[in-house]
This record gives structure tokens, C-alpha cells and sequence, in this order.
């Protein structure tokens, strides 16, 4: 029975000085992926993780991999991590939890002078967000195989800047590649951001998979034409016809319960308040626990564009530029966590994660696993994301057990495997 546990005003305070970094007027974080602000932090975290005793490495997509040196270092290490990077209204915790976590397992470590055999790694994998450059979780999914590097590398954002040329710019454009990485075990612990834990008054998720996702661009063009002289019989208005296809994604996700279906970004062409407008781009995200869910949500999109061009005449180009399957994390590696849990005596219950993680991708190629905290209101992605801690303590105390559980487990298979590829 493991029941180490952490130092919790160390951890909390490292949060609240990460946070400090795109720092925002209502108490949030707008630290958005390869920016300046990234760049802070990124520089940051890598100075307390040398202090930490780490030895730091980037690789070729900017991923960060520090890593705690075991007694075997012919063994692959057990990986944790998250992402530093936030949304444009974000909150202090969302993935700098997972990342601040980890590094606190290491100087925990090092405090309770805790030797592993296999190393300990922890990863700040880049741009899980999404929101600067879509789609989310490019360096996991890159790493993972999902995504080829130079498609990533080649990505621009709104404003044309390409990802390749601001990882660049920033100095994290690393020498190390991005294919072969090994975990024995991953675990990513996270705030919830959503309702449940809170509900149910539980301290920790065990989390047991995630939901599967379908991210689409959708262009709808209409006609550009005089607000004060065109008869309302003869307009074709894109923005109108956007608002249908709104109102459908929600019916859609309501239908197909407890899926989600949300438009979250959209430009409007001319977006000049005497003119009708003639084009938009908009975002859709559909999501579900099970894919034939997400398939029927998928067919009902595209059922209800037909519609929608038939009933307005405005033309719609849907995009569905990203997909990835529900995530079955593995079982071993959740029995970590429930037990680290139950074992410090923490309550907790098993949950799905809504949102995405770079653990859904590191799950490709790692046995791995998520431990959730509860966050106030279950609000994330806003500035007001808040969360104890104690949470934070009770989540990073999860971690450290489960990690030190894994890293002393020797799997014979995997040893042979690696010496068989040296
Ligand atoms: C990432 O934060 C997501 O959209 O789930
Ligand atoms: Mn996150
Ligand atoms: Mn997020």
C-alpha cells in the first residue's frame, strides 16, 4: 500500500506563479499556444524542472519532455504531463494542473530522497488547446502518429502565421524526434471541468476513457447586397442561414443525449452593418461517449445542411477536417489510480472525460490513464475555472502513487522488447 504524499503549498504556489503568466484582468490565463506568453511559460517550467534535477529535451513538434533519471535507465519511463497553453478566456488549472503535477511528483521524490527503477518522465505536450491552431492535442497527436508532422508544421492560424514558423520564432523548434517515444505507463491528472465530481461530492475521477470527437469548418455563402435597398424576399444572407444551422447543432446534440454540439467560432465576410452578408466561416464541435452516437450525430449534420441549403439558397461547404474515436484507457493503469485513491482514502467513482487530453492520443501507443479533480460549478474554459488546494493536493498525491507504483513494476516483455531495438 503506497501513501506518499506531497507538498501541497509548493505545488499550489508554482500554480499560482505559472498563472501570473497571461494573467488576466477576471482572474484567468490567456496564454495561447506558441505565443510570446507560451513562451514564458514554457521557459519557466523548464527552469524549475533543471532545478528539479530534470534533464530537459524538445522535440521536433516543441513537445517538452523532462525527465527524472531511474535506476534502470534502459527501461522506458513512466510519463506524465499535460499543456501549458490555454484558451483565449481560459482558467489557471486547465492542463498547467497536469503539467505543475508532475513536477511536484519529481521534487516530491527527490525530497523523500524515492528512487524508481524505470525514469520518470513529465511532457508538456504542444498546443492540446486547439484554439490558436486547430485542430486540439498536436504535439500528442503527432507524437502518436495521428497527425504527420509536416501537416502540423504547415497549420496556420487566423491571422496566416504558421505553426512551424512560431515554434520557430519562439525557440522551440527541437532536435528531437518526434517518433519512437516510449511510456511503461502514462497518467495525465486534470481538473474535471466538468459537473459530476462535484455532484457527487467525490475528491478524485478515475478516469476510464473519453469521449470521442468531430470537429468541422463550415463555409456558407450567400450574396452580398444593400441592407436598405434589397427587399427581404430577395436576399440570400449567409449569417441568417448560419443561425439555422446553429439552432440544428444544438437539436442534434439534445437528440443524441449525453452528446454535446457546440459553434464556438465564427467570422462573418463583410462584416459591415449596411451590407447583408454574403459569407461565413464557422467552427462545429460534435461529441459522444459512443461512436455509432457520433456517426448518427455526424449523418444528422449533414441531413440538416441539405435542409438548410434547399430552404435558403445560401451554399454550405462543410469541412469535417477532424475525428478521433471514443478512448479506452487501459485497465491496469486505471487500477492504479482507483487504488492510489482508495488507498490514500480519498472518495472517488470512475468517470469519461468530455474534454480532450493528450492522454486520449498517448493511449495509442502507452498504456495510460487520467485522474480527475473536481473544479468549482464544474466551469472550465472560462477565467472564473476554479478549483482548492486541497483538490489539487488530493489529485497530485493520486499521481505520485500511481507513478511510484509503475515505476517499480518491471515488465519482462517490454524490457525484451526494448533491448531487441537497441
Ligand atoms: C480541449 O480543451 C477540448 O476542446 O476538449
Ligand atoms: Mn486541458
Ligand atoms: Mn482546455
Amino acid at each position: 500500500m503506497s501513501t506518499l504524499k506531497i507538498n501541497s503549498d509548493r505545488l499550489w504556489n508554482s500554480l499560482m506563479e505559472m498563472a501570473k503568466i497571461g494573467g488576466t484582468e477576471k482572474g484567468g490565463c490567456k496564454r495561447l499556444a506558441l505565443t510570446d506568453l507560451d513562451k514564458q511559460g514554457r521557459e519557466l517550467y523548464i527552469k524549475w524542472a533543471e532545478e528539479a534535477g530534470c534533464t530537459v529535451k524538445v522535440d521536433a513538434i516543441g513537445n517538452i519532455m523532462c525527465t527524472r533519471p531511474g535506476e534502470d535507465m534502459s527501461l522506458a519511463p513512466v510519463g506524465t504531463g499535460s499543456h501549458l497553453d490555454t484558451q483565449p478566456t481560459g482558467g489557471k488549472f486547465d492542463g498547467v494542473f497536469g503539467v505543475l503535477a508532475g513536477l511536484e511528483v519529481v521534487r516530491s521524490l527527490n525530497d523523500q530522497n524515492i528512487k524508481t527503477k524505470h525514469p520518470v518522465e513529465i511532457s508538456v505536450w504542444t498546443n492540446e488547446e486547439g484554439s490558436r491552431f486547430a485542430p486540439a492535442m498536436m504535439g500528442s497527436g503527432v507524437v502518436s502518429g495521428r497527425f504527420g508532422l509536416q501537416e502540423i508544421l504547415d497549420t496556420t492560424d487566423v491571422d496566416g502565421l504558421r505553426l512551424g514558423d512560431e515554434l520557430e520564432r519562439i525557440g522551440f523548434a527541437g532536435e528531437t524526434p518526434v517518433t519512437g517515444r516510449k511510456f511503461h505507463a502514462f497518467f495525465e491528472t486534470h481538473i474535471e471541468q466538468g459537473p459530476y465530481l462535484e455532484a457527487e461530492n467525490k475528491q478524485i475521477g478515475v478516469v476510464t476513457g473519453g469521449q470521442g470527437q468531430r470537429w468541422y469548418n463550415a463555409t456558407l455563402v450567400g450574396r452580398e447586397s444593400h441592407a436598405g435597398t434589397t427587399p427581404m424576399h430577395l436576399r440570400c444572407d449567409a449569417l441568417l442561414a448560419s443561425t439555422q444551422l446553429i439552432q440544428k447543432v444544438e437539436q442534434i446534440a439534445k437528440a443524441h443525449a449525453p452528446g454535446c454540439g457546440t459553434v464556438g467560432f465564427m467570422q462573418v465576410v463583410p462584416n459591415s452593418r449596411n451590407t447583408i452578408p454574403g459569407k461565413i466561416e464557422m467552427s462545429i464541435d460534435l461529441r459522444h461517449p459512443l461512436d455509432e452516437q457520433l456517426t448518427s450525430m455526424d449523418k444528422a449534420l449533414s441531413d440538416a445542411i441539405a435542409e438548410i441549403e434547399a430552404a435558403t439558397g445560401v451554399a454550405i461547404q462543410l469541412d469535417p477536417f477532424w475525428y478521433y474515436e471514443p478512448i479506452h484507457f487501459d485497465q491496469n493503469c486505471v487500477n492504479a489510480v482507483r487504488k492510489a485513491a482508495s488507498d490514500l482514502g480519498y472518495s472517488h467513482m470512475d468517470i469519461i472525460a468530455g474534454a480532450g487530453h493528450d492522454a486520449c492520443y498517448v493511449s495509442d501507443f502507452a498504456p495510460t490513464s487520467m485522474i480527475f479533480t473536481p473544479c468549482l460549478n464544474g466551469i472550465s474554459h472560462n477565467e472564473i475555472e476554479s478549483t482548492t488546494q486541497e483538490e489539487c493536493e488530493a489529485g497530485c498525491s493520486v499521481l505520485l502513487n500511481a507513478i511510484v507504483t509503475m515505476a517499480e513494476q518491471v515488465n519482462e516483455a517490454e524490457t525484451a522488447e526494448l533491448a531487441a531495438a537497441k
